[in-house]
């Protein structure tokens, strides 16, 4: 039965990164689908609106894509890179009747795109997700696309997710949400940051941090690994940042994450099983993910896999280098963790051998020990022979969320920029996500260092012994009486 996704990807980093995204994905089919098939798997993500067949039906690869549509809504209030994705080669997988744009922006303001745009845009954003959600047969996840750190994917964003809990209370929200660096050239990124991940906290099912510091960092290893100076092959839209390239291991990840909706596998995994799985308090819903090999878009296809066991990726994704976050989850504790292999030849026990294996060095919380979910996709990326997905509900994110709290605390205590917000918002709003990131840093804290209460069979020891010291004291006493 397909299980469907509609992907909404707001903002400007949100519809880039979606683009990336859409267009991996494209290749990745073309490259596989060798029978050109529209099946199950592919309605996943994809609609075949040519009516003249039923399903199965003929994939339109290598072009002719004009029959395929992504279940894709594109939000942004700034025109710019919508029009631009409309122009571009992918312009006929994206449904005319599913983007909603506007021409300012929300300048780089949680409030004005939360408050605003929200607001105004509320009628037609949820007039498109329902023309995208209607030709579902079981829609089995909302995924949304978008940056922390402007006023349109963060504010307009978060108010989605808001309006989606309401709407569609039993459909999972799972979010990829970029986080800004530390020296972000947005100066309210601080602010924006801390008010959506309040609205992340309280609102999402599951959420996908990625560090565009992690991002940039990996970038320059890709490049160094392929002889290139760091950053050269990369164009980004605002100042010089490599986002073409940051975007296209964002997208990688993506698509990795999804290929087992995607594809038939022997063991698949779907975003709410990830959820499920990795979850153990609704709150608590912050994944770090890492990824080995790391491919750079531009390498994808040509790139040759040097020999290496299989057990080197597991190794290698438990390393701080892989992460997409900077955090490190090394020395913090496990909540959870998925290990999601892809590759041709793979074997469910290939993985259960390299998990015994780390197992030992892997600090998992004392009451899931055997937290470990996996997941195998037989398909593996186009160009190489295998990858490894980890996503790990770790202790450590907890850091990661202190963090955007100290850079907000920083500018809020001079009250810097404030009235461009109270513009738009009460100003209470500030504290009371501020409050909730504090109670999410704490409780992230206490699980680290959480033991196990002592056991029954312990009281049940020190009660006897009390009782023997007691017997014995008394036994001494009437002896000493006695004589
Ligand atoms: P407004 O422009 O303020 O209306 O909101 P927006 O959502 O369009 O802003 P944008 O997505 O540009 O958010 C700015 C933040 O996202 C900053 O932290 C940027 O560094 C980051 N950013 C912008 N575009 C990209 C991108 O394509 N890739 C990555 N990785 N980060 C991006
Ligand atoms: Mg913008």
């Amino acid at each position: 039965m397909p299980r469907e996704i509609v992907t909404i990807q707001v903002g400007q980093c949100g519809n880039q990164i979606g683009c990336r995204f859409w267009e991996l994905a494209l290749r990745e089919h073309a490259a596989y689908n060798r029978a050109a098939r529209f099946d199950d798997a592919l309605s996943s993500f994809f609609r075949n609106v040519d009516s003249r067949h039923d399903p199965p039906q003929e994939l339109p690869v290598g072009g002719a894509i004009k029959t395929l549509k992504a279940r894709a809504v594109l939000v942004d209030m700034e025109e710019g890179v919508v029009n631009e994705l409309l122009k571009g080669p992918l312009a006929d997988i994206f449904d005319s009747k599913l983007h909603i744009t506007d021409v300012s922006g929300a300048g780089n303001n949680w409030a004005h795109g939360h408050q605003v745009y929200g607001p105004q845009y509320r009628e037609s954003i949820f007039e498109s997700i329902r023309i995208a959600v209607e030709p579902c047969d079981s829609l089995q996840s909302f995924f949304l696309l978008h940056s922390l750190g402007g006023g349109t994917g963060s504010g307009l964003g978060t108010y989605i997710l808001e309006q989606l809990h309401d709407e569609y209370p039993e459909v999972f929200r799972f979010t990829t949400s970029i986080f800004p660096s530390a020296d972000d050239d947005v100066v309210t990124s601080p602010y924006n940051s801390l008010l959506s991940v309040a609205s992340l906290s309280e609102f999402a099912d599951c959420v996908l941090p990625i560090e565009n510091q992690a991002l940039q960092d990996l970038v320059s290893v890709v490049d160094a690994a392929s002889g290139k100076k760091a950053g050269s092959a990369v164009t980004g839209t605002r100042g010089s940042k490599p986002f073409d390239s940051m975007n296209g291991i964002a997208a990688n990840l993506l698509l990795h994450l999804t290929s087992s909706v995607r594809f038939q596998g022997p063991l698949n995994v779907d975003l709410n099983e990830i959820t499920t799985n990795l979850v153990p308090y609704p709150r608590l819903h912050f994944l770090m993910s890492s990824m080995a090999p790391i491919a750079a878009p531009a390498d994808v296809g040509k790139m040759t896999l040097e020999p290496r066991a299989l057990g080197q990726v597991f190794t290698e994704v438990f390393s701080r280098e892989r992460q997409l976050m900077k955090a490190h989850p090394g020395g913090s504790t496990y909540l959870a963790c998925a290990l999601m292999l892809r590759g041709q030849g793979c074997t469910v026990s290939d993985i259960t051998r390299n998990v015994e294996r780390i197992k030992p060095r892997v600090k998992m919380v004392y009451w899931n020990t055997e937290g470990f979910k996996i997941g195998l996709c037989s398909t593996p990326p186009v160009g190489l022979p295998y990858s490894l997905l980890c996503l790990a509900n770790n202790c450590c994110i907890g850091q990661s969320i202190g963090a955007i709290k100290d850079r907000f605390m920083k500018l809020y205590k001079r009250r810097t920029y404030v009235h461009h917000y109270t513009e738009y918002m009460d100003q209470g709003v500030f504290d009371t996500s501020a409050e909730q990131l504090h109670n999410l840093v704490s409780e992230y804290a206490a699980l680290d260092v959480a033991v196990p209460p002592p056991s029954q069979s312990q009281f049940t020891n020190s009660n006897i012994m009390a009782k023997l010291l007691v017997l014995s004291l008394l036994l001494a006493s009437a002896v000493l009486l006695a004589t």
